[in-house]
């Protein structure tokens, strides 16, 4: 795949990994458009990277995801590349009940309805393109779950599955689909239950998700395991019960 002179959209690219990214594609020459739900961050991003777009949206809702295609594919002509980047990540204790879960934000519409449908929106145009990319951000949690987010970890799971699918039914086209799969990294992802769980690791630094992200489109490396996460991925296939009692004890 080629790095430059692509026009890419990164959903949730305001902060963290997703920032990093745009900062590695307007770096190599390409036109990069962001959105998130916080105009600050937005903004924030924009005082740091003076050529990207930006667009406030919220990718879980569906009117907002149908305004976004639409301003995105009326506005820069040559789109080929969505990156699925947008989550969160939640602590959720299932013995408080219902009104527990009630009180989070929907994991599974951000992190994965939202991508299942903004590719569903967008694969017919990037299949009009010479070369064209689908990038999904999913997470070495997606092998082995912890427990204590378990919808986080569903979700990932959910995605990965997603991307093999879909990479099998878009082959004969020029449609890519990658799948980045970051180990823990240090951003604000989990709003600090981190610090609660008296996690000291911070995790890898995200400019280091965007360098392994940029490799993989470079060698059509459609699975980018970075770091850590992919002896998850061996431990998954290897020796499940030993590294998900280590993870969750
Ligand atoms: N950090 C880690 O340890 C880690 C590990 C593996 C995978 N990942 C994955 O990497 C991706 C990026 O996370 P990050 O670590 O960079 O954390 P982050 O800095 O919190 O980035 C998440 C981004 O998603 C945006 N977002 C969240 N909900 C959204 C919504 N409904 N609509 C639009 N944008 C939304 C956020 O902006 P707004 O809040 O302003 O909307 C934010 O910019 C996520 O998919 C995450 O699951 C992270």
């Amino acid at each position: 795949m080629k790095t430059s002179n692509n026009t890419v959209l990164i959903t949730g690219g305001g902060t963290g990994i997703g920032f990093c990214i745009a900062e590695e594609l307007v770096k190599s020459g390409n036109e990069v458009i962001i959105c998130g739900r916080r105009e600050d961050k937005l903004k924030e991003a924009k005082g740091k990277l003076r050529q990207i777009s930006t667009k406030v949206c919220d990718v879980s809702n569906p009117k907002e995801r149908a305004e976004l295609f639409s301003w995105v594919t009326s506005k820069f002509k040559g789109i080929n590349v969505l990156v699925n980047n947008a989550g969160v990540q939640r602590m959720i204790d299932f013995r408080k009940g219902i009104d527990e879960l009630a009180k989070h934000e929907n994991e599974v519409d951000i992190n994965l309805t939202a991508t299942i449908q903004l590719s569903a929106y967008f694969i017919p145009v990037l299949m009009q393109r010479e070369e064209a990319a689908i990038v999904n951000v999913s997470s070495g949690l997606a092998f082995i779950p912890l427990a204590i987010m378990p919808i986080y970890c569903a979700t990932k799971a959910a995605l990965h599955s997603f991307s093999i699918s879909l990479r099998h039914q878009l082959r004969d086209t020029p449609v890519k689909v990658f799948e980045v799969i970051p180990p823990t990294v240090d951003t604000q992802l989990d709003k600090g239950t981190r610090d609660l769980r008296n996690m000291t690791y911070r995790g890898i630094p995200p400019a280091d998700v965007a360098t392994a992200m940029m490799k993989s489109l470079r060698e059509d490396e459609y699975e980018c395991l970075v770091g850590q996460a992919k002896n998850l991925m061996e431990a998954s296939r290897t020796n499940f019960e030993e590294q998900f009692g280590r993870m969750n004890h």
